[in-house]
């Protein structure tokens, strides 16, 4: 177990902290921190929200989620060890007086104090308030925000104002959990540890690639909050766009939030607009319809519980992204995500120029390019497809393609995958930004979305109708059909 004894303790306080994302994701990372021995002796966790309910009930609530959320068999003596560190709070977040009481709580003054929003955004500016109020703000306080920051630009830079007023960029750790997963951040590994795709990662080399995101889950009974943001707003906006800047960024002098971020974002603001002109050729939007998931009928998007049954909301986007730089001019960036798709499926696939000849046309009269494909989740690992000669004394050469698989299962012996939420948590206490998002970038991300959603409704843009348990609207399939290429399946 790590000496964590010369650095400072923190006092981690969950806003929300009944909520579904702080009982499923938030708490069981932090406990998983603890069985590493990850946390300070002296850090505390606070849980706030605004029913009234008591530790013992608090703790009892935990338990019970960790025994639902937590796949591995429980250590006990962690259990225990995290268990003491748990303090209840009831606060009402739109009362600064409230949080009086929660600086009675804090009353360690030496802790770093960590505030992690775990609510709806349009709360964020009460809790500064609050926490102002209450002289809860120091320099070296940290606070954590959660996806979606608004739905729009303009509601984004309300909410970033609204915080910014009370904590400095350096402070505000705005969370995508895709950047605390492992394969993405493998990314970084693949890319710039090794010389083979430092070299061909271009327009010279990459002919275009293609980024899938599909989920075989529904709405999961979240209909209203999902309604009024769709897959653009849910899943492009902020989990597809990072994977496609890390995937497309010049590397990074190196590992530091200011060098990581300042190359990500440039590929985001060098993405090419997307607007009423050509939004049908490069979008397609779609909803899913009654279907069957493994066998099993589910119901359509306007048949799910709760539904407003004229909703025009996406489930399905698939789009053809181009990065106008010297690098990637001329290399599309297929995308495409989806809810109820027949599997959680998350994958890149880097698709290489073929051979400008052939000297193999006995064996193919057209020879296959390499592809290399990033397997995101679930199964995760790299493939990388080559073409091979067939062994034999035969005359003629005999080639054929084969995969080379490093699977992490196989390669790092079954070894537990660290969930996401438990690396940025780990990064938030250890008060590095580098797998955070900035303020930059998550304006320059909803200024491309909001184009596309714009021209959705200029041109009334309905969704696709597809069938539960498909690939998505037969129009994904013609919007890469027209370039003379088609999605690997
Ligand atoms: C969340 C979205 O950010 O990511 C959800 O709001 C989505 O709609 C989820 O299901 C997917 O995350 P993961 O880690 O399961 O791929």
């Amino acid at each position: 177990m790590k000496n964590l004894d010369n650095q400072l303790a923190s006092d981690i306080v969950i806003f929300g902290a009944l909520g579904d994302l702080s009982r499923r994701k938030l708490l069981p990372a932090l406990y998983q921190l603890e069985v590493s021995g990850l946390i300070h002796s002296d850090s505390r966790i606070i849980g706030a929200a605004r029913q009234e309910q008591t530790l013992d009930e608090f703790k009892a609530l935990i338990l019970e989620n960790f025994n639902n959320f937590i796949k591995e068999a429980l250590d006990l003596v962690a259990v225990e060890r995290f268990m003491a560190r748990l303090i209840y709070q009831k606060l009402d977040f739109k009362d600064k007086k409230s949080f009086v009481n929660l600086s009675n709580t804090l009353s360690n003054k030496n802790s770093i104090k960590v505030y992690y929003f775990s609510t709806p955004p349009s709360i964020y500016g009460d809790i500064c308030a609050g926490l102002d109020y209450a002289k809860l703000i120091n320099d070296v306080s940290r606070v954590v925000m959660e996806k979606p920051i608004g739905n729009c630009l303009e509601s984004s830079i309300l909410i970033n104002d609204q915080v910014s007023a009370f904590f400095k960029e350096e402070q505000i750790y705005r969370i995508d959990h895709y950047l605390g997963k492992e394969t993405v951040l493998n990314l970084l590994v693949l890319r710039f540890a090794n010389s083979l795709f430092t070299t061909n990662w271009d327009r010279d080399s990459i002919d275009h690639v293609q980024i899938t995101v599909a989920e075989s889950v529904g709405i999961e009974g979240r209909w209203g909050f999902y309604d009024e943001a769709g897959q653009m707003r849910d899943m492009v906006q902020n989990h597809l766009l990072q994977i496609l800047s890390l995937l497309a960024m010049e590397p990074p002098a190196d590992l530091s939030a200011t060098s990581i971020r300042a190359e990500k974002l440039k590929v985001v603001r060098a993405l090419a607009t997307i607007d009423r002109h050509n939004v049908k050729e490069k979008t397609v939007r779609g909803q899913y319809t009654d279907g069957f998931l493994k066998g099993i009928s589910v119901p359509g998007y306007l048949n799910e519980e709760g539904a407003n049954t004229r909703s025009s909301t996406e489930t399905f986007v698939a789009i053809k992204a181009e990065i106008d730089n010297w690098r990637w001019s001329g290399v599309p960036f297929y995308l495409r995500t989806g809810k109820r798709m027949p599997q959680k499926h998350s994958e890149i696939v880097v698709h290489f120029k073929e051979q400008p000849h052939n000297i193999f046309k006995e064996s193919y009269s057209h020879l296959p390019a390499n592809k290399l494909t990033i397997r995101l989740q679930p199964d995760e690992g790299v493939e990388l497809q080559m073409m091979n000669k067939i062994p034999g004394i035969a005359s003629q050469m005999h080639i054929q393609e084969n995969t080379l698989d490093l699977s992490f299962s196989q390669a790092y012996n079954n070894e537990r995958v660290v969930d996401a939420y438990e690396r940025l948590m780990l990064e938030i206490l250890n008060g590095n930004q580098s797998l955070f998002v900035s303020r930059d970038e998550v304006e320059a991300s909803w200024l491309w979305t909001d184009s596309i959603i714009k021209a959705w409704q200029q041109n009334n843009e309905h969704p696709k109708p597809y069938a539960a348990g498909s690939w998505g609207p037969v129009a994904s399939i013609s919007l890469i059909a027209r370039d003379d290429r088609q999605w690997v399946e």
